[in-house]
């Protein structure tokens, strides 16, 4: 069984073949960093009309690599939303089209529940009922998942995801685009206790989060050079130590709650996914503070926790399981909630 799933929600142009629903047989990715890195984030009209471009090429590159013939896939698995309406108009656009023509069914996806079952791209057991920490640049909630399809949501960012944070962090320092990885890379020659960042815990067992301040304290930082306005003289010198603490602040209270999730619901598993979750030091932290808490920690590997084809692959396959599929009147959604 052959399932196509194709991302297109933000800046990345993705497709993939997933083979009875475990087996990840070709993954293609155009990231589009380079065009959006100029504008120190992701310019919405750029971002589709690149996506019109090269979605023939990227899909015909899955279909080539995967060493199988379009006529062999059984349905199609496409993003619906939650992201950039244009971008997102392109890839189910280009998903109908190749689904009426093979005559195959079409299954709209939503992002975040891409994001939440990526894990299931790795042989690891995970065990149901789980607290999965869906954390990237547009999201950050935490949720309690007792099936698929079952997603209660637990918490939410109040004002900035923690990608968000990342990239508005990296844009301060005159760091490149996106600003999660770079901010990764260098907070490894860093020290992450040099500043005391604050940490929004918000109201006491809040499983809620912000980050809107730890930006403001940012900024504050950087124009503390003691005239109005001016940058710190030793600004350059310090950006490892900025970014390690910057970053351990934003660790700190996803690990937490998580960790505080996990045990109000009594779970034994947590899952991690999203770009953020890609970051090290949370990957680092997440595991050690589990295991401390005799939690099992899934995180899948990192080119599946950033936005890929396989993670659309893989919900759709759950879907195609149940028999749910989607019209060809799907339209994108901006804003596609996911759990209740
Ligand atoms: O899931 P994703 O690829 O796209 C969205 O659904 O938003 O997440 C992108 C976000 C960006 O904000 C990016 O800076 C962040 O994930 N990110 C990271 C890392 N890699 C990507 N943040 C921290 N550390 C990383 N290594
Ligand atoms: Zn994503």
């Amino acid at each position: 069984m052959l399932i196509l799933g194709i991302e297109t929600s933000c800046d990345e142009t993705a497709a993939a073949i997933l083979k009875d629903g475990g087996e990840v047989i070709s993954d293609i990715l155009f990231s589009q960093s380079e065009i959006h890195g100029r504008y120190g984030g992701v310019v919405p009209e750029l971002a589709c009309r690149r996506h019109i471009e090269i979605i023939d090429n990227v899909v015909k590159s899955a279909i080539d690599s995967a060493g199988i013939k379009a006529s062999e896939i059984d349905s199609v698995a496409v993003t619906q939303g939650p992201g950039l309406i244009g971008a997102l108009l392109v890839g189910i656009s280009f998903a109908k089209a190749f689904t009426y023509a093979l005559g195959i069914p079409l299954i709209g996806v939503n992002h975040l529940e891409g994001h939440l079952l990526s894990i299931f791209l790795e042989k690891e057991e995970v065990e149901m009922p789980f607290v999965a920490l869906i954390v990237s640049g547009g999201h950050t909630n935490l949720y309690y998942v007792k099936g698929i399809g079952d997603y209660k949501l637990l918490g939410h960012t109040m004002d900035d995801a923690a990608g968000e944070a990342f990239d508005k962090a990296a844009k301060m320092l005159g760091l490149e685009y996106p600003g999660g990885p770079v901010i990764d890379r260098l907070s490894k020659s860093g020290d992450p206790g040099h500043i005391r960042f604050p940490r929004a815990y918000l109201s006491k067992g809040s499983v809620d989060f912000s980050f809107s301040g730890l930006k403001t304290a940012l900024l504050n930082y950087i124009n503390s050079g003691g005239q109005e306005g001016s940058k710190r003289p030793d600004l350059v010198q310090r950006i490892p130590d900025i970014a390690a603490s910057f970053q351990q602040a934003i660790v700190d209270v996803l690990v937490d709650k998580t960790i505080l999730s996990a045990a109000r619901y009594n779970v034994k598993d947590i899952v991690i996914a999203g770009g953020v979750a890609a970051n090290k030091r949370l990957r680092d932290r997440m595991e050690m503070r589990g295991k401390d808490a005799g939690l099992k920690v899934h995180i899948p590997r990192q080119r599946y926790c950033t936005d890929n084809g396989a993670m659309i692959a893989i919900a759709g396959y759950h879907y195609f399981k149940k028999g749910e599929f989607s019209s060809l009147d799907m339209t994108p959604m901006a804003n596609l909630p996911l759990g209740n």
